[in-house]
């Protein structure tokens, strides 16, 4: 019997790679980024799919797998960009890699706060320009966390570890909104379940740890950021598509909260002369939430153990329940 057939959207982290590159007993089809139209021929004729958060596993793409294809594996947790009904639909498997990049994300997501709260982008444009004036008492003054009320938004693994890696800085109490209460992450952290709106009107940092659904499209738009301290700074860690960024634009200008600091846009890259990435109070980082050496690997070896355990009817190591 022919091996089965294992198409690879892009390169992997160096150790996976290898790893992929020595598999035994399957056919890799590796390619550097492919173009829909591409995707959907490179599907036609697989077993297995191995794919990252910018390639878009739409209905077309499971309608063109449909008969052979068994898995999809994505190289992310989120998986907002899979059409999870189209792959139930035909019977195919979708793959994916929570928890173990929980740490870096989180990491990520302290850095942003710690970066907005002393206004990093603009100190480090005052050394850019070479005008500086030295020490001042008076310039560049930011903001700490002693005493202050964090708020998440989406208390799961990411909120989590975010708010116990936070919770060291002094903030007084936290707060979290989700659909469903978490009793045993808030227990963790001492955090109080209360509605968005109130977290948003108590909060003066908002993390957004969620996960992007139909609920949460939008979440943060002109309503939610009209509720916030002018003083709040916002963090999104998550998907761009939950901060509606024309909103945002309008609010950070109207002084409705103090920054923003995003890991997260839509498109990915925002052009350079985007007014957001140009604004002074608003911080851009380009989706690197989970982009350390170790995280990725490890990420990268759990979707070649997904894709190989699906193409083989094996049950998969993380597994999305369609
Ligand atoms: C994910 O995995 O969903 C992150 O956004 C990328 O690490």
């Amino acid at each position: 019997m022919p091996p089965p057939v294992l198409v690879v959207t892009t390169l992997l982290p160096a150790a996976a790679q290898q790893r992929l590159d020595e598999l035994p007993n399957v056919e890799v089809r590796q390619h550097r980024g492919l173009s829909h139209a591409e995707l959907l021929a490179a599907v036609a004729d697989a077993d297995g799919l191995l794919c990252i958060l910018s390639d878009a596993i739409s209905r077309d793409v499971a309608q063109a797998g449909a008969g052979r294809l068994k898995v999809v594996s994505t190289v992310s947790v989120g998986y907002d960009h899979v059409d999870t009904a189209a792959l139930r639909a035909h019977g195919i498997r979708l793959g994916y890699t929570p928890d173990v990049l929980t740490d870096a994300t989180a990491d990520t997501t302290v850095l942003l706060a710690l970066l907005a709260a002393r206004r990093a982008k603009e100190a480090l444009a005052v050394v850019a320009s070479g005008q500086g004036r030295g020490f001042s008492l008076s310039h560049n003054l930011g903001t700490q966390f002693t005493g202050k009320t964090l708020g998440i938004v989406g208390l799961g693994r990411i909120g989590l570890a975010t708010a116990l890696r936070l919770l060291p800085f002094g903030f007084a109490r936290v707060v979290y909104s989700a659909p469903r209460a978490q009793d045993a992450h808030a227990r963790a952290v001492g955090a109080q379940h209360v509605a968005l709106d109130q977290l948003l009107a108590e909060a003066d940092l908002v993390c957004v740890c969620c996960p992007l659904n139909a609920d949460t499209r939008g979440l943060f738009d002109s309503r939610a950021f009209a509720q916030m301290k002018p003083s709040a700074i916002l963090v999104n860690s998550a998907r761009g598509a939950i901060v509606d960024q024309g909103d945002l634009l309008a609010a950070l200008d109207a002084g409705q909260l103090a920054h923003a600091a995003l890991d997260v846009t839509v498109p990915e890259p925002l052009p350079p002369n985007h007014p957001l990435v140009l604004h002074p109070r608003c911080t851009i980082l380009p989706h690197i939430g989970s982009a350390t050496i170790e995280t990725r690997t490890a990420m990268a070896n759990l979707a070649i153990d997904n894709a190989v355990a699906g193409m083989l009817g094996f049950p998969l190591s993380a597994e999305v329940p369609l």
